[in-house]
């Protein structure tokens, strides 16, 4: 492959993906590998720029994560950040030191006039810190080009040999100009074109596919959430009626949003594709009914999906190909590319079929990020509503449901979910209207549980024993640490006043205030 890529290297820093995602916002397209990554395998790729990441050690003990030498002698150019500024400037005779105080947060900092990477920049900004060693000492034919108050080496470049250091953290947000530092570098230092786009990547990936398959058949587990609906449009404008999507309703899916699914994909939608919608809704109540501990739950919801799968695509006979929406972070995380391997097992809801024929796995958006998916969805002309939907648990509300899942409960959650989110998207698109930008507190994700609790109040006259709904909004980068999303009090308030007087069956809002960890996200 010839595609003109930068890679990063990972060190094991928190920002590893927020640096490949600032590269390709640059439209250069990067991939993340872990330190450990064999010299030669990078010298094949002929990466056109490298990036060092951050990380948790210190660079000049024996036994930190490393690179050799070599890495910075190959012509290419590199970019060290944080730890990576540091292990350049020790493999290049500079001198890092641990001293009494570290530096974390937004910093001011000033710029050389002849800093590159700053090149037209204002020559003051704020940056994000995030270190506790520092360089001492830049390594031999390198100049210092930044410092800070508490760290006087905070850039140095080497332009001759095209090697450049950071100590702060250009792909955080907090750091001003961040993005057009990294542009500086993959841009015009390491000279990239810029060919990354997704209305290219839509072209190439279609004829790849079309490739690929040939006259065969591919089938696809449809969910409704972002990867798989965006998966279905690209299979379906490469291929057609070669393709067939099973979509599943275990009835634990949110309000409409079966209908939604089948109104885009279904007969008379925008796609001529294959398309069976299962309605296992009765099934699965029948299944869960009874069963209150949330682990057997989620395995039970996951196993019975797998099967109802696998049912389906016995019905369609043998196919070449089955496809699956991983995507890039999935990857990473997996361990298969960066350093940082962690991963939810819970999130991999069943796994694959056992018993479905097929030859292959085709996984079209495998290196894209959710940002890069969405805009394929928009490109494919998805509606709004699918391309930009939040987060949705495989299991559904079975695990926003506390205690045993039953139809009714399905129907109340459903309902008060559906408020609490029009509530505040209405709320967040009033405020962006009036000030230009979202608000602050707007949510990464945010929905509705029915707890499990009944207790007593007062409607009219009467006297209720009703549910206890919880309502969740959570501010996040990553999903793995999470924050209560400071929503309106106002906002809070009128939905709160709507659930008790549109949903039967409930008298009692809760707003959890609950951050990642010690909560979850989810309910169970
Ligand atoms: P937790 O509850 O683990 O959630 O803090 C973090 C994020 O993961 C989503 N989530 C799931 N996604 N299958 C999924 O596909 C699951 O079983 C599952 N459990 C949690 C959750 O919605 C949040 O975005």
């Amino acid at each position: 492959m010839t595609r003109e890529r930068v890679i990063v290297i990972d060190f094991g820093g928190q920002y590893n993906q927020l640096v490949a995602r600032r590269v390709r916002e640059c439209n250069v397209y990067c991939e993340i590998y872990s330190y450990k990554i064999d010299i030669e395998k990078i010298k094949e790729m002929n990466p056109k720029g490298i990036i060092l990441t951050g990380g948790p050690n210190s660079a000049y003990q024996e036994d930190s994560p490393s690179y050799q030498k070599e890495l910075f002698e190959l012509g290419i150019p590199v970019l060290g950040i944080c730890y990576g500024a540091q292990l350049m400037m020790h493999k290049l005779g500079g001198k890092v030191i641990t001293p009494e105080v570290g530096e974390y947060g937004k910093t001011e900092i000033h710029f050389e006039q002849n800093g590159v990477l700053f090149k037209d920049l204002p020559d003051t900004a704020i940056c994000w810190m995030s270190h506790f060693d520092r360089i001492l000492e830049a390594a031999p034919g390198f100049e210092v080009v930044a410092h800070t108050a508490d760290c006087p080496i905070a850039a140095t470049q080497n332009v001759e040999k095209n090697l450049y250091t950071v100590q702060f953290h250009p792909e955080v947000l907090h750091t001003q100009n961040g993005t057009q530092m990294i542009y500086n570098f993959v841009r015009k230092i390491c000279g990239c074109e810029g060919s990354w786009r997704m209305d290219s990547f839509v072209e190439n990936t279609i004829e790849e596919i079309r490739t690929k398959v040939g006259d065969g058949k591919v089938l696809l587990a449809l969910s409704g959430g972002v990867d798989s609906s965006v998966l279905a449009a690209l299979l379906a404008k490469a291929i057609g009626p070669q393709l067939t999507c099973v979509f599943v309703d275990h009835g634990l899916l949110r309000k409409n949003e079966g209908d939604e699914v089948e109104s885009v994909f279904g007969k008379g939608g925008a796609f001529d594709i294959n398309f069976v919608r299962v309605n296992a809704q009765k099934r699965y109540y029948e299944k869960l009914a009874g069963v209150t501990e949330p682990e057997s739950k989620r395995k039970m919801i996951g196993e019975e999906f797998i099967r109802i799968f696998e049912e389906e695509a016995k019905k369609i006979g043998a196919v070449d190909f089955l496809a699956q929406g991983t995507i890039y972070p999935d990857v990473v995380e997996s361990g298969l590319g960066g350093e940082s391997a962690v991963i939810k097992s819970h999130h991999n809801v069943g796994g694959l079929p056992e018993h479905v024929d097929f030859k292959e796995i085709i996984e079209p958006l495998r290196d894209l990020f959710k940002d890069e998916v969405r805009k394929v969805g928009l490109e494919l002309g998805l509606p709004e509503y699918l391309v930009f939907r939040q987060p949705f648990p495989g299991p559904g509300l079975g695990i926003r449901i506390i205690g045993e899942v039953t139809a009714e409960k399905v129907g109340i959650v459903q309902d008060v979910d559906f408020i609490y989110r029009d509530e505040v998207d209405k709320a967040a698109a009033d405020y962006k209207k009036e000030h230009g930008c979202d608000p602050a507190w707007k949510p990464n994700q945010y929905f509705a549980a029915l707890t499990n609790m009944r207790s007593v109040g007062v409607m009219g006259d009467e006297r209720t024993y009703d549910y206890a709904v919880a309502l969740r909004a959570v501010n996040t980068v990553d999903f793995m640490t999470a924050e209560a999303s400071e929503i309106p009090f106002a906002v809070l308030q009128k939905a709160m006043s709507r659930i008790i007087n549109e949903v039967k069956g409930v008298n009692r809002v809760f707003y959890d205030l609950t951050s990642k960890p010690p909560g979850t996200v989810e309910f169970e």
